[in-house]
């Protein structure tokens, strides 16, 4: 089954049915949106470079992060104030993840509490901002662990909120109220991003866990990439927050190689940023991913149709990955090598 709804056409559905105000937040980049224009741009700087007549008769699209195995190189990347594109909020995107067999990364910034989420989400890990209050967030990832969050994804690189051109006029506060019920109460400076988090807290994280390992979202540099390895991150994760953080920043598909090339096979390496098809996937696989996230696209397709929306959309996009590996002469994830694309 072709995929039927382009990106382009998903956003236009979702601007049509959104607030104006809202649909800018969801939108926006910071600053000029100067990295916004370049991450989707990007990776078409890498054009792939098919082989033939390799029996590709079979596809398998399945592959496995952090040992937990999935339906699809393709994930749901953790986006704040999911209840502001539609009213089944993150409890409608973790079951539409679900049910396309992908992984869904709670945000910090949720308005959904763990226990809704868990109880309809498949696998999961919960993203972390380190909040002032380090107790509160310690609670809010002894919470997520007893609620079966596989991982958590350390994000690093805002210690502070960018300004965002298209962000006025909605009300989103600092607040990690939502996710555990006892904090219904607090909004205050304690629940705002803490700008002293240091690649210690990697450690501390993962021992106010009881273990769990820990992703650091927000890499773009190999220095930074071999420093996280060496302060005991089980995987990286390349971003620039969608464009929503330093403005000017790298297009993620120009830092993931060097990424890659900093922690060889030490650990495994994800990617989000203007990720839009399955072409995109297997571009970022090629140049070092072991799986790709989406944002964006998951909340345009929540606010158009709910979790069936969700579900459609990884669906389409398992289904364009699963067609991209079979035209480039691959039969699965691990065949795809680096010199499937050209180099700019
Ligand atoms: C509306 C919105 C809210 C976001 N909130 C968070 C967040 O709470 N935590 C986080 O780590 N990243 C957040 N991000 C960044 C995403 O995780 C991801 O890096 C980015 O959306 C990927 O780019 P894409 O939208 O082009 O796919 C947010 C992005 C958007 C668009």
């Amino acid at each position: 089954m072709p995929l039927v709804t382009t990106y382009d056409e998903l956003e236009r559905r979702a601007r049509e049915i959104l607030p104006p105000d809202i649909f800018g937040y969801l939108a926006t980049g910071s600053g000029v949106e100067e990295t916004l224009a370049t991450n989707d741009a990007a990776w078409r700087q890498f054009p792939l470079r098919p082989r033939i007549l390799r029996d590709v008769a079979r596809v398998d699209t399945g592959t496995t992060l952090l040992g937990t195995p999935v339906a699809s190189p393709v994930h749901v990347a953790p986006t704040g104030y999911q209840t502001l594109a539609h009213a089944s909020g993150e409890a409608g995107v973790a079951k539409g993840t679900a049910d396309a067999g992908s992984l869904y990364v709670l945000s910090t910034r949720a308005t959904a509490s763990l226990d809704e989420v868990a109880a309809v989400a498949g696998p999961w890990w919960l993203q972390v901002y380190v909040l002032r209050d380090r107790d509160l967030s310690a609670r809010i990832v002894e919470r997520a662990a007893a609620c079966g969050a596989r991982a958590l994804v350390l994000t690093a690189d805002t210690p502070y909120v960018a300004a965002k051109a298209r962000a006025a006029n909605v009300p989103v506060g600092g607040s990690a109220r939502f996710l555990i019920p006892e904090l219904v109460a607090r909004d205050d400076e304690g629940t705002w991003q803490n700008p002293s988090v240091t690649f210690d807290d990697i450690g501390w994280l993962r021992e106010v866990s009881g273990g769990l390992p820990v992703v650091v979202k927000g890499v773009l540099r190999g220095d930074d990439a071999r420093s996280c390895v060496e302060a005991g991150a089980s995987a990286l994760y390349v971003s620039n927050h969608g464009g929503r953080q330093l403005d000017g920043a790298l297009a993620t598909a120009f830092a993931l190689a060097e990424v890659r090339a900093a922690v060889g096979e030490e650990c495994e390496v994800y990617v989000d940023g203007g990720i839009r098809t399955g072409r995109d996937v297997v571009r970022a696989l090629a140049l070092g991913a072991n799986a790709a996230f989406v944002g964006r696209p998951a909340l345009w397709a929540l606010a158009t149709s709910g979790s069936d929306g969700v579900r459609d959309l990884l669906s389409s996009l398992h289904e364009e990955v699963d067609e991209a590996l079979a035209l480039c002469g691959c039969r699965s994830v691990a065949e795809v090598t680096p010199d499937l694309v050209r180099y700019p």
